[in-house]
């Protein structure tokens, strides 16, 4: 048993669509979340910045005592979960093995791509995904804009449906559309419009939260103090529109909000 708390961070508020996920299916466990609203995008950066960040980020996870740590960010997963998997000892976990091997089990093979322009460009997506399954067809679309629109709040306006059209509107004849940057499940109900009911559309937080499940009974790290369990949430700045969306997400009243680096 392990009734330390499971550490989560992304960019900003893309990664609370994977914390609400692992909420969902871990109730007993506590969480720590890091929102790097300081250096949001992650998506415009290179891999070295990407990597030094989440060094920076994994260190002041430790420093909380976390017992693992979710990458809830497709951009850090894509670029840098190797290097920190081998620089840190605790269990790391990203977005894209759990998703892949989702993937490989429901037979998806013509497979749509959508993340940041750092994730497409890293080709992390379509390289696991073709290890794992030689005969996918995979179509990959970078969607700079959709990470900022999600930030703001702008989901389910007309600039946000105008936005899914256009990056959309090559990616035909697909089984499966990976929702590759945790902010896009914000957008799911335009995206179900856009590619309509036949697509799979896959938030990659469920099939984190699957990993983390088994992960954790697996190495019995559970936490057993299921009384005390709870969610802190840290920003890197808070001048950002992390609260509402954050509320509106995670459908509560309120949300308590610490600064941390
Ligand atoms: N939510 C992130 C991702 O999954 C990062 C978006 C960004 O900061 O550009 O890629």
């Amino acid at each position: 048993m392990d009734n330390r708390a499971i550490g989560i961070f992304d960019s900003g508020v893309g990664g609370v669509t994977v914390l609400k996920e692992l909420q969902k299916l871990l109730p007993d466990e506590s969480f720590v979340y890091i929102g790097d609203t300081a250096s949001f995008p992650y998506g415009s950066k290179s891999k070295k910045t990407i990597i030094e960040l989440c060094k920076k980020r994994i260190e002041n996870l430790i420093d909380m005592n976390v017992k693992m740590i979710v990458i809830a960010c497709g951009t850090a997963t894509s670029q840098a979960l190797e290097e920190m998997q081998a620089m840190f000892k605790l269990p790391i976990i990203g977005i894209i093995k759990p998703t892949v091997k989702y993937l490989k089990e429901a037979n998806l093979n013509k497979i749509g791509v959508i993340a940041t322009a750092g994730t497409i460009r890293s080709n992390g997506w379509e390289e696991k995904i073709k290890e794992s399954i030689p005969q996918a067809e995979v179509k990959n679309k970078a969607c700079p804009l959709l990470a900022p629109m999600a930030e703001e709040g702008w989901t389910d306006n007309d600039i946000a449906k105008l936005a899914i059209h256009e990056y959309l509107k090559e990616i035909k004849n697909i089984d499966a559309l990976v929702l590759g940057c945790t902010h896009y499940p914000l957008f799911k109900k335009i995206i179900k419009e856009e590619v309509g009911e036949n697509v799979d559309i896959i938030n990659t937080g469920e099939m984190v939260a699957k990993e983390v499940k088994e992960y954790i009974i697996k190495n019995k790290m559970q936490n057993n103090d299921n009384e005390n369990s709870n969610t802190q949430i840290y920003l890197t700045d808070l001048e950002c529109n992390f609260i509402n969306v954050a509320k509106k997400l995670l459908q509560v009243e309120d949300v308590n909000i610490q600064k941390i680096g």
